[in-house]
């Protein structure tokens, strides 16, 4: 078990390169499923979430080779099935099913249950998989789905979702006729996702907006496709390089995937600037507060609303955060509090009374992914060390972070630790 050690209030000066977006990677990981031959994906983030779908791959029947650059062979697929050891440990699991449905006419997935920042249910996959023909029932904590083959449907989400949206656009790669999807995922991965199954002989059109249409074809072949840029990694480093009063350059970020964290940045008075393939972003001092409700794609991520609390804490004056897509994501509050930040939470929202200046390093545990970057991003600005506890969170979804920041001047070690 190891522990991220920080020594604070260094500001971050110099330049970054994004790793692949893990959210984008995950479902072209899955989307392996719907072909049969290799297919080799670069820019493929080195993460445990990254490694926990190429092990479940490898349970079914693929074989997986390969970090940053990995080789799905799908050929060998027999085993239709994601069991609860896996899917407990990231539920992006779940996006095996709809190819597999799609496929091989079964799919037998262990239900994910709740997590750290809320209940998270699927029943937005599950009623379009059903709209498509397929048969499904919850068996002792399973879903098990059969099919002969699926059949186009109108399908229309109650709230956009992302991995519904993506599990729901592969399954219809694979059906017979057209489906429709309204009210889709708008997100940059869903978008990302789309490009990779028309290069596979796909027909998908509309993805990155929120009506979908997917005509049927009755089989896709491997392909070779770069990741994009992970655009929540992306916004970490822009808030690290505010809140620490520096200036990084993101070498590869794309401006297109950072509108609604590059507003909030500039209303806090950070200077951003576009530079040829990234970004630059400035502290210029004083922080002004902050007014932030995540909303769905274009709108400001869930994934950053813990990352701009940290900058809330640092902002001359009361901020206020709404929390609108989870019921729980407000677990880092409580440990930002330990390092001496003001926030009060009234139902979905967070006020955070500003002081910068006014954080203290502490030991501090981290409860989520985004949770544990928060309270990075808080040693990195706090006096004195503070230690984060619970990193295997953090390297769910950060590739190296410590190696990155280390060059940008930060004090930041990873440590051996006893104990989770
Ligand atoms: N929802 C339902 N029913 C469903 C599906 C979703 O009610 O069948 C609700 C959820 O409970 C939530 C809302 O819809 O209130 C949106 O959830 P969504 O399904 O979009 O979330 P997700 O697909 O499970 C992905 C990302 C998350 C990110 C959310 C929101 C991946 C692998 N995960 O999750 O990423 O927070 O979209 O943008 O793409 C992370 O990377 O740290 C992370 C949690």
């Amino acid at each position: 078990m190891y522990k991220i050690v920080i020594e604070g209030g260094r500001p971050l000066v110099g330049e970054v390169t994004l790793s692949g977006a893990k959210n984008a990677a995950l479902p072209i990981l899955a989307s392996t499923l719907l072909t049969n031959g290799v297919t080799v994906l670069t820019n493929v983030p080195d993460l445990s979430d990254v490694r926990t779908m190429g092990r479940l791959l490898q349970l079914m029947g693929a074989e997986v080779t390969g970090r940053g650059t990995i080789k799905v062979d799908s050929r060998g697929i027999h085993a239709f099935e994601a069991p609860y050891e896996l899917v407990k440990t990231m539920r992006a699991s779940v996006l095996v099913l709809g190819p597999m449905v799609a496929r091989f006419g079964r799919a037998r997935v262990s239900l994910p249950g709740g997590c750290a920042i809320g209940t998270r249910p699927i029943d937005l996959h599950l009623d379009g998989l059903k709209a498509m023909g397929a048969q499904v029932d919850l068996r002792q904590g399973y879903v098990e789905a059969r099919c002969k083959r699926l059949h186009g449907a109108d399908l229309v989400l109650r709230q956009p979702t992302v991995t519904g949206t993506e599990n729901l656009m592969m399954a219809a790669c694979l059906a017979k006729g057209r489906t429709t999807i309204e009210n889709a995922a708008r997100e940059p991965e869903v978008e990302e996702l789309a490009r990779v199954l028309n290069k596979m002989g796909a027909v998908v059109r509309g993805a990155g907006t929120s009506y979908i249409v997917i005509e049927g074809v009755d089989d896709l072949h491997p392909v070779e496709h770069a990741v994009i840029p992970d655009r929540i990694e992306g916004g970490t480093f822009m808030v690290a390089a505010v809140v620490t009063g520096g200036d990084i350059l993101v070498t590869n970020a794309l401006p297109e995937h950072c509108d609604a964290m590059i507003q909030k940045l500039r209303a806090s008075g950070a200077d951003i600037q576009a530079e040829t393939g990234g970004l630059r972003v400035r502290g210029t001092g004083a922080i002004a507060p902050l007014d932030i409700s995540t909303a769905p794609f274009p709108g400001f991520p869930t994934d950053m609303q813990a990352q701009f609390m940290v900058l809330a804490t640092q902002a001359v004056g009361p901020s206020v955060i709404t929390e609108t897509i989870f019921e729980n994501r407000f677990m880092h509050v409580s440990e930002l509090c330990r390092m001496g930040a003001d926030i009060e939470v009234r139902g979905k929202t967070a006020i955070v009374h500003g002081e910068p200046g006014g954080l203290q390093g502490a030991t501090v545990m981290a409860t989520d992914l985004r949770a544990s970057a928060s309270l990075i991003l808080a040693g990195l600005v706090a006096k004195g060390t503070t230690e984060v506890l619970r990193v295997y969170h953090l390297d769910r979804g950060y590739e190296a972070i410590e190696k990155k920041l280390t060059p940008l001047g930060a004090a930041i070690w990873r440590v051996r630790a006893d104990g989770p």
